[in-house]
């Protein structure tokens, strides 16, 4: 066998040691609190049907993409798609990628140039930090969902600069390890007065937030915003992702996001499961979504009873994270929590900051109310 490099061997080893070692989990059949599927949309049989349907309609009946959207991957249903995505979340154009992560990196590495400035929440998914990383421009954080320090880190940064840069600022409609949200109407009236340009990753308000758009066009700001991410992995139950923003950026990310030019576009299929997902959601989507508001409020008003509620981080999205500082002390109960039929995943150190190690839940359409007592009473139990 190869020998493994012993430098390779030592992070292994320490990853170890701090209980932080990452394995691919086996599938489970337990009561979901942990996936992305807030509308239950990944298991719905008629979406298969309705895509085979449009595959049929479009004559596309291919197997895969067949090579980059720049060669002979771009077929029918990417002009289809990109056009509904457009008009439901009301922007002037949208440019589908592969997924969110390739959004992203594409998207930051391409368009804050050198000597440019992107300021971003420190909480900010890792898609971002890698774009950015991969980028020329210079980032810096600012405190999570914290104007005031976004205005005194651009004012401090400024100062040492030709006052040339083009200004970036970053954040999340609904933050993935957090599930709260930015005042995104103050963010964007600040970003609007000085010229700064405003980038929303909208990956867990897609479908949910705003009537079943996104929260960037339900506060109906879509205009100020430079671009925002979507992703159709989450309550679309599905894979891909779009930036939507002017036609300009999307002809400029079609010529240097490098993330969309050198990979195989994603496969008719994929459109066609996106587009049929997105015609159910616009039609019947109120179902799903009025079920999923229903347990979110009902999940709140458990943890209040159970006199749980000072160590959640406060959500009114379908993520809620009760802080349960090491790594050891919180896979432990997530143990426990799955021994007792339900899977609520722990998330440690270093996805999330030393000591800020929490349990997360996603809440769903399809949880039960019997469910969500079930787990937060197991929860109390085993926390005392
Ligand atoms: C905020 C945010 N942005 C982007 C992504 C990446 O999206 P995808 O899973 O489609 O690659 C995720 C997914 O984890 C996310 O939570």
């Amino acid at each position: 066998m190869a020998n493994f490099p012993k430098k390779l061997q030592r992070k292994l080893e320490k990853r170890k040691q701090e209980n932080a070692l990452r394995a691919l989990p086996e599938p489970q059949r337990l009561i979901d609190f942990s996936s992305n599927d807030y509308l239950g949309f990944a298991k719905k049989k008629e979406f298969s049907i309705q895509a085979a349907n449009l595959l049929e309609e479009f004559d596309v009946l291919k197997n895969g993409a067949s090579g980059s959207r720049l060669l002979t991957g771009n077929h029918r249903l990417y002009k289809k798609l990109e056009d509904f995505l457009a008009s439901y979340h009301r922007s002037a154009s949208a440019l589908v990628f592969n997924s969110g992560y390739d959004a992203n990196i594409g998207f930051f590495s391409s368009v804050p140039q050198r000597g440019d400035l992107v300021f971003y929440d420190e909480l900010i998914h890792a898609s971002i930090r890698d774009g950015i990383k991969m980028g020329n421009a210079n980032a810096f954080k600012f405190g999570h969902n914290n104007l005031e320090d976004l205005k005194l880190s651009i004012e401090r940064i400024l100062n040492t600069t030709d006052g040339k840069s083009e200004i970036y600022v970053v954040t999340e409609s609904v933050f993935s390890m957090d599930g709260d949200s930015p005042d995104l109407k103050v963010f964007l009236n600040f970003c609007k007065e000085h010229g700064y340009h405003l980038i929303v990753d909208e990956a867990h308000a897609t479908g949910i937030m705003g009537n079943g758009r996104d929260l960037v066009s339900g506060l109906g700001i879509e205009d100020g915003v430079f671009a925002r991410i979507i992703t159709f992995g989450k309550a679309l139950g599905n894979h891909g992702a779009a930036v939507l923003g002017s036609s300009t950026l999307k002809k400029y990310l079609v010529n240097f996001a490098r993330s969309l030019i050198y990979t195989t576009a994603l496969s008719p299929h994929t459109l066609a499961s996106i587009l049929s997902a997105y015609q159910y959601l616009e039609l019947r989507g109120i179902n799903e979504r009025s079920k999923l508001q229903e347990n979110i409020l009902f999940f709140k008003e458990k943890v209040k009873v159970l006199n749980l509620a000072n160590d959640f981080i406060e959500s009114d999205s379908a993520i809620h994270c009760m802080i349960i500082p090491e790594n050891e002390k919180i896979k432990q109960v997530s143990k426990n929590l799955q021994k007792d039929g339900f899977d609520v995943k722990a998330i440690i150190s270093p996805t999330v900051k030393k000591g800020r190690e929490r349990l997360r839940f996603c809440l769903h359409s399809y949880n039960t109310d019997k469910e969500i007592s079930g787990a937060l009473s197991s929860l109390k139990n085993l926390i005392g």
